[in-house]
């Protein structure tokens, strides 16, 4: 929640208590070095040890709340039939509005399986940007993602309250263009995780939807971070302001044909699924579950995840819930900016993105900025954050390189888990970094995996500037951390 101080500023405070800790290590800057160097600079490849706050990413990483772990405490193991199930069933009902539920073990297993139903050799599916494995699950059954995001997505500095819109225009060129039976259906991403957690508004949904209708294309909605967009539907788009995020979930959720998520961001679990009200989708779908997930009703999922799934749902809805995340994210941006350094604006839903062009502009795309920055926060902090760039690019179909259209170094926000006074810390670390930004030089492969390379893939850091990062920080801030 924002609380206004007496000097007019807000600052986020948490509407929880913390009562269950986990120790974290802050081992000094000579081990990071080693680290990073044996883990071929892939933050991927660092153990939990050796790393102080884990920013990776906001998935599976949440803090679950105490009625979350009490409801893992009943969940019923039968393997079919599972009581358990249908506590998740009435919170997507309740929640969502969806009567045909698919638990999946992650959202991936559900891009899988709709992928393997619905997408055929030569289909085109329009989204307003590709997750990384949304894009190769869609490519892997012989599809082809056309992103069709306004001109705005890319600028990361901006103001533009909804950069994660569809462009309509170029929606209905590409129905011209392809035509409906190449088309199995449009697919939204609440928030779009690649361009920086950004939101699409409620008026841009609708005007999806009507155009979807008009040539009978079905509306996939990806969900993970759901809670979040509508938080920011709230808070940017004015006719919704006086509207709860339940009220505005179940409008987004009119419009939408399949439903699917990846339920370790909003909900807090790790486990996804689809959801429908069709029943002829559902029938399609489920022969394929018990052969890929498991059975229907628990879908890979272990039961006592699918029972803190049915609480996070419902807890999601709670206004101090949905802006956990977003509001330290904005409050983490705006230090950034105070210290002059780059950071995507306006500030999205999972994580502050460092724009890894404009903090490191002497390193070509060719030789991976993003990379190379979250490798360099690393060893000047002990912060994990991911690459999001052009290693998490694969390369295409014919072996080029294909440069992102961003390169981001992520830093994600887990929900509740992290305090003002470790942010404080990460600026710190940041600022100190982009005083010494021109010791940071850039990457290359040494051991490339063929599909997303970005969780194996090997690499060196040009001309050793790990090691002469590692020697200035240790003579301006010394050997012990
Ligand atoms: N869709 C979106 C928008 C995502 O952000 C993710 C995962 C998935 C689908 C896949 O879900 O991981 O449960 O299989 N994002 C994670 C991240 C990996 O770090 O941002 P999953």
């Amino acid at each position: 929640m924002n609380i206004k101080l007496s000097n007019g500023k807000t600052i986020p405070v948490e509407m929880h208590k913390v009562r269950i800790v986990q120790k974290t290590y802050l081992v000094p800057i000579d081990e990071r070095l080693k680290a990073i160097e044996e883990g071929g600079y892939n933050t991927f490849s660092l153990r939990t040890k050796y790393i102080f706050l884990d920013m990776l990413t906001d998935s599976g990483t949440n803090a679950m709340s105490d009625n979350q772990l009490a409801a893992m405490m009943v969940s019923d193991d039968a393997y079919a039939g599972c009581e358990s199930f249908y506590k998740l069933a009435d919170a997507i009902k309740d929640v969502l509005g969806f009567s045909y539920v698919l638990p999946v073990h992650q959202g991936r297993a559900a891009e899988h399986l709709l992928a393997k139903v619905f997408v055929k050799a030569g289909d085109v599916i329009p989204m307003n940007y590709h997750f990384t494995t949304t894009r190769a699950h869609f490519e892997l059954a012989g599809g082809t993602v056309l992103e069709i995001f306004t001109d705005e997505a890319l600028n990361t500095q901006s103001t533009n309250p909804f950069k994660g819109n569809l462009d309509l225009q170029k929606f209905q060129d590409a129905i011209k263009k392809h035509g409906r039976e190449k088309i199995p259906f449009v697919r939204m991403e609440a928030t779009t995780n690649l361009l920086g957690g950004q939101p699409f508004s409620l008026e841009n949904l609708r005007e999806v939807k009507k155009i979807a209708s008009a040539h009978n294309i079905p509306l996939v909605f990806d969900g993970s971070l759901i809670s979040e967009n509508a938080y920011f539907i709230k808070q940017r788009e004015k006719k919704y302001e006086n509207k709860s995020i339940q009220e505005i979930i179940t409008e987004l959720m009119s419009y939408v044909d399949i439903f699917y998520l990846s339920g370790r961001k909003s909900t807090c679990v790790r486990g996804g699924f689809i959801a429908t009200n069709n029943k002829k989708y559902f029938e399609e779908l489920k022969p394929w579950l018990p052969l890929y997930e498991g059975f229907l009703t628990y879908g890979g999922m272990s039961t006592k995840e699918i029972e803190a799934m049915a609480v996070g749902l419902r807890e999601m809805t709670d206004i101090n819930v949905a802006s956990s995340a977003a509001e330290f994210v904005k409050y983490f941006a705006e230090r950034l900016i105070e210290q002059k350094i780059p950071v995507v604006t306006p500030p999205g839903g999972l994580a502050c993105h460092l724009d890894a062009k404009l903090f490191l502009p002497h390193i070509p795309q060719t030789q991976y900025p993003a990379g190379a920055l979250s490798a360099a926060v690393y060893l000047a902090s002990g912060i994990r954050s991911m690459e999001r760039g052009t290693i998490s690019t694969d390369r295409d179909r014919d072996g080029k390189e294909v440069l992102a259209d961003l390169e981001l170094a992520r830093l994600a926000i887990p929900r509740r888990v992290y305090t003002m006074s470790q942010l404080e810390y990460a600026v710190e670390r940041l600022k100190w970094l982009y005083e010494h930004r021109d010791l940071v030089k850039g990457l290359k492969f040494i051991e490339e995996p063929p599909v997303l390379r970005f969780f194996f893939g090997k690499l060196a850091a040009l001309d050793n500037w790990g090691a002469k990062l590692t020697e200035v920080f240790k003579k301006e801030i010394g050997p012990n951390y």
